[in-house]
């Protein structure tokens, strides 16, 4: 009896090792788990059956049994392992990161050489103490034109080519609309700036159907044509260089009066006369005047009370000027070549 159950327990054992030989993955050896140590297994049938058998044999059968099973529970145990073990290897090799590899190029960006300028003309200003203001781009003939002293009759009308929305709406043709806007709500002392895009109808290589400009204006008691200069002195000499000439000229725009155009002596020829200045020596920059009294009854001022000086000029022709820049159509062709070397 303890030798047939001997021989039995022996040819299961072999049986196990030639069968956990065989296994390929953790699958299988789960089978082989449950085949040789599973509750309906031969092995653990025994072990349970053993309170039955005759006393004499009890022990032996006993012991057999419990280093069989020790014996197929260690095999498989070390299988086990053996697989985990190649399954981590796999794992690592799918997540391998090659650190040698470059990395990807990220490119950055810079201020547009419109803002960098519109800026730091902000920044002369804002010293001076005065603050930004805004309006919109959307603007009514009102606004545009009619608040600024020019009538539907009026002859300079012509001058701005401008793009109608309707009859009474349309797209701002300077940012001298602002100065009516804000005079509207404010009551003086007032010094205010303001920049924003600008449109007119007309494409050459001194014109684009949009373009930036900045606006000032200057309001108090007793503000007279020397505070006028002497603001735009300073603003010509931060942007173009201390060492230019500033030149006023006189000129006419129906909301100033007297009015001026300013140009400063040109920096590449040094007034010689150069391309850039068509040979005059000369840059104009700006346009400027005493604000016409005509405008204080649409903010409800008294002319005779406040004074005051109002001034634009193109933020894309100061670059033009001050880099030698030949066509203005260059700032919104978006080439790379030309914006990254700002
Ligand atoms: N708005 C004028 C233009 O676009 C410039 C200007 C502004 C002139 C303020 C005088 C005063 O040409």
């Amino acid at each position: 009896m303890t030798d047939q159950l001997e021989k039995k327990i022996e040819l299961e054992i072999s049986s196990f090792e030639k069968d956990l030989e065989a296994v390929k993955d953790l699958q299988e050896l789960e089978k082989l788990k449950t085949r040789y140590i599973g509750k309906k297994s031969f092995l653990i049938k025994t072990l349970k059956n053993i309170g039955t058998l005759p006393d004499d044999i009890k022990p032996i059968a006993g012991k057999k049994s419990n280093s069989a099973r020790n014996r197929i529970e260690s095999g498989i145990l070390q299988k086990e392992k053996y697989f985990k073990g190649i399954q981590y290897e796999n794992k690592l090799k799918e997540e391998h990161i090659d650190l040698s590899l470059p990395g990807r190029m990220v490119r950055q960006g810079r201020k547009n050489i419109i803002s960098q300028i519109t800026e730091e003309i902000e920044e002369i200003f804002i010293g001076m103490g005065f603050e930004i203001a805004e309006g919109p781009e959307v603007e009514t003939d009102y606004y545009n034109f009619e608040a600024l002293n020019t009538p539907a009759d009026h002859p300079a009308r012509s001058l701005h080519d401008t793009f109608f929305i309707s009859e009474n709406t349309l797209l701002r043709t300077h940012t001298s609309p602002v100065q009516i806007r804000y005079m509207e709500s404010h009551i003086p002392p007032l010094m205010i700036i303001s920049s924003g895009k600008a449109y007119r109808k007309d494409y050459d290589v001194s014109h684009t159907p949009m373009f930036t400009q900045i606006e000032g204006l200057v309001i108090d008691k007793g503000i007279n044509f020397g505070n006028l200069k002497w603001t735009l002195e300073i603003l010509a000499h931060e942007v173009f260089g201390k060492e230019r000439k500033v030149r006023f000229r006189p000129h006419y725009f129906p909301f100033t009066e007297p009015s001026v155009e300013v140009d400063v002596s040109c920096h590449i020829c040094s007034g010689k006369g150069c391309r850039v200045c068509s040979g005059s020596g000369w840059l104009e920059i700006l346009g400027s005047g005493m604000v016409d009294p005509n405008l204080y009854k649409y903010a409800g001022y008294d002319p005779e009370e406040v004074s005051g000086f109002a001034f634009g000029m193109g933020i894309e022709r100061v670059c033009m000027l001050k880099y030698g820049i030949e066509d203005l159509r260059l700032f919104f062709e978006n080439d790379l070549r030309f914006i990254e070397q700002f």
